[in-house]
């Protein structure tokens, strides 16, 4: 996909959270944006989702500028599949209708599609024995598993994860980088905002990081992970690296 980031500033009451942010990639599949922690990332990545709008600037899918009003963004968030770090699922709803919900409600597909849509992933993921459970009775790999299959179900023309693993212990943490895996090989486009840099190299043709608001650095992984050319990427690689 195509993709257009020009400009973007975003503040919350008087604190300036985005700063000018601007990147241009004339065909990118996977988008991996890193930063210390309060950088802006899921700012961004809210703004591109449709879920927060910018207090100037602008993003253009595939040529396409979104618009940042109320029936735009409508529109657009029902192209975009989006699944957070954690408490993405609704508590109430098994893991079957946590997906068929969205479909129905947000997409208009009957019932009947929309379970055997739902269905499908669950199998796809091997959750079918879960079908009809809370997310409270499942561990937080599955949780994330049915985050992801509930986010693909509408077929988006793009997937935003925020730091989908960092509430996870390393065995489930490596059940979902391995669906994001496939998902990747599928030729499926995303942005991955990631602490995980060895997933993130392997699996991105760019990454930005991202640091007090601003774009510190971006490029192909193996120039800003293995050669990064700022003393400020420097030191948030030699920091998340050390351990
Ligand atoms: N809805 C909000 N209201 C007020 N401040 C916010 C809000 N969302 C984020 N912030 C602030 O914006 C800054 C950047 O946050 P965030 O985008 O979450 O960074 P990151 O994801 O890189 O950790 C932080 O200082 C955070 O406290
Ligand atoms: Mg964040």
């Amino acid at each position: 996909m195509q993709l257009r980031l020009n400009h973007i500033s975003k503040s919350f009451d008087s604190q300036q959270v985005l700063t000018d942010v601007s990147l241009g990639l004339e065909t990118v599949h996977t988008l991996a944006l890193i930063g210390p922690s309060g950088g802006g990332k899921s700012t961004l990545l809210r703004i591109i989702g449709g879920l927060e709008y910018p207090a100037a600037g602008s993003v253009e899918l595939d040529g396409q500028a979104v618009r940042f009003d109320e029936a735009g963004l409508l529109r657009h968030r029902r192209t975009i599949g989006t699944v957070f770090q954690a408490f993405n699922l609704f508590p109430h709803l098994t893991a079957l209708q946590n997906i068929t919900l969205p479909l129905e409600r947000v997409h208009g597909r009957p019932a009947a599609e929309a379970e055997a849509i739902a269905r499908q992933l669950l199998a796809r993921f091997r959750l079918e024995a879960h079908a009809h459970q809370r997310p409270a009775a499942l561990s937080g790999g599955q949780r994330q598993r049915i985050a992801i299959a509930r986010a693909i179900s509408i077929k988006p023309r793009l997937l935003l994860f925020d730091e989908p693993t960092s509430a996870l212990d390393p065995e489930m943490t490596a059940e979902v980088l391995d669906v994001i895996r496939e998902l990747r090989e599928e030729g499926r486009d995303f942005i991955l905002v990631t602490h995980e840099m060895g997933f993130a190299h392997r699996i991105a043709d760019h990454v930005a990081l991202l640091a007090n608001g601003r774009i510190v650095e971006a490029g192909p992984p193996q120039q800003v992970l293995d050669q990064p050319t700022t003393p400020q990427t420097r030191e948030f690689l030699a920091k998340v690296l050390k351990y």
